[in-house]
């Protein structure tokens, strides 16, 4: 069963402390959006932290109810950041981390290191020797070739890393094509067909006890709303992890479905109900008679994504008459690629004009040098005029980490709003910035 659909111009797809105030302003987390766009400028990610804390809390509560050892490790490809990292760490979640940039974050705020899962489809010497020296236990290995630079590094470190492998259990999980990570043809993983899935097992294997064999990771996708592909899924590794423990054995008992589960963008989708998906992943876990293992999940859009709202400040607004009229804003695929990358979709609101009636469909223009850089095609807007605020809600997950300085424009800066407070937790880049990596000569 699915959330109910937001009616359109509900705030449903917004984060959970907005309301429209008696100015017809938006306002989160105790404070007005067009105050907080003169104090920090525009555009600015507003992020509420009672909303990241209670949706946490909520996926947290919702595994643990029914399996008191399951774990939920945040993706933080979604965002990362100081701030996340102590308020996932303070909401009792792991992490899963791709990177040394991602690491170094871990380690700034202490994150407990048996928390901490190193993924990559081509880690380098570096990351991993990052990771071990860290004091980073699990290292999720999607290829042959990394089983032998594990296992040396492991040896130079004296280093016991626990392994799990990722597979690729070729299931369609119906979503964009740039999304599904777990059909044959994706780069990721070890495929279970070709026999590469359990050669891989037998070389970790061999490593031991250097190498500590001990589960099987998937993630098919992301953006994911049909449920049934991850009951495929879990079939699929309970039958390797059999195969294994017949023709290696050895017992695989840490199983990491990964996450990828679905969150609405526009007020025709509905979230995936987080009870829905406990009952689902459990009831196919009994139905297979699959006891005995430790879970693990890696949500990271599902956490975050709803949290954050992108505010733009209105400039040109051009009217090409008989064919569409274009509403620019302040920024556009520098700090949210998505559209441009995955023809993704969004809705908008005027944070200033709340209660006004639609009154023209409009598309949304972003300021970058390509044609493509439209971040809404069309959306029902009030009379919009330079100046106004442009609000976009489901703007926390894929939006900070994917952007670039494309035309040399700095990065937005990034706030936290809670109880009437809000605090900057990235600051607006500057133009210094940006060149500090160039030569001058
Ligand atoms: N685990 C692994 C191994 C992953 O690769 C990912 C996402 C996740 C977990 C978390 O997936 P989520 O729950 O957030 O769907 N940039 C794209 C999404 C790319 C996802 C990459 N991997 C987007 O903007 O939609």
């Amino acid at each position: 069963m699915l959330q109910s659909r937001a009616m359109p111009n509900s705030l449903q797809l917004f984060p959970r402390t907005a309301r429209v105030n008696a100015h017809n302003h938006l306002e989160i987390g105790g404070r007005d959006v067009v105050a907080l766009a003169r104090e920090f400028g525009t555009p600015l990610y507003i992020f509420d932290e009672a909303h990241l804390v209670t949706r946490a809390h909520e996926i947290r509560d919702a595994f643990r109810a029914r399996d008191p050892n399951a774990r939920i490790l945040y993706a933080t490809k979604a965002y990362f950041s100081p701030y996340l990292a102590r308020l996932y760490k303070d909401a009792g979640l792991g992490l899963d981390v791709t990177s040394e940039g991602e690491l170094e974050i871990a380690r700034r705020v202490d994150f407990p290191r048996d928390q901490i899962y190193l993924h990559g489809n081509n880690k380098t010497p570096a990351e991993i020797r990052a990771a071990l020296a860290l004091g980073v236990q699990h290292i999720i290995v999607d290829n042959l070739d990394e089983i032998e630079l594990l296992a040396r590094i492991a040896a130079e470190m004296r280093a016991t890393p626990r392994v799990l492998l990722r597979l690729a259990p070729n299931i369609d999980p119906h979503t964009h094509r740039y999304l599904a990570t777990g059909v044959a043809e994706s780069k990721f993983g070890l495929s279970i067909s070709t026999g590469d899935a359990l050669q891989a097992a037998r070389r970790v294997a061999a490593h031991a006890p250097r190498l500590q064999l001990v589960g099987l990771h998937v993630h098919i996708g992301s953006q994911i709303f049909d449920l049934a592909p991850y009951r495929d899924a879990i079939r699929a590794v309970a039958e390797f992890a059999g195969h294994v423990r017949e023709t290696i054995g050895v017992e695989l008992r840490e199983l990491d479905l990964g996450g990828g589960w679905g969150v609405a963008y526009t007020e025709e989708q509905a979230t995936l109900n987080v009870q829905d998906i406990v009952n689902e992943i459990y009831t196919a876990l009994q139905e297979l008679q699959i006891t005995n293992y430790e879970l693990l999940f890696e949500p990271g859009r599902a956490l975050i994504a709803q949290a954050a709202v992108a505010l733009y400040t209105v400039g040109a607004v051009k009217e090409i008459s008989g064919v569409r009229t274009y509403v620019s804003v302040d920024g556009g695929m520098g700090d949210n690629v998505r559209p441009a990358l995955y023809g993704a979709r969004y809705t908008a609101r005027i944070a200033n004009k709340m209660n006004e009636p639609p009154a023209y469909t409009v598309a949304i223009a972003g300021r970058y040098c390509e044609q493509g850089d439209i971040l809404i095609k069309g959306v029902e807007l009030p009379r919009v005029a330079p100046g106004d605020l442009l609000i976009i809600p489901v703007a926390g997950a894929y939006h900070i980490p994917m952007a670039s300085n494309y035309n040399l424009i700095p990065r937005p800066a990034v706030i936290a709003v809670r109880e009437g407070n809000a605090r900057v937790i990235r600051r607006r880049e500057t133009v210094e910035d940006m060149l500090e990596c160039e030569s001058v000569e």
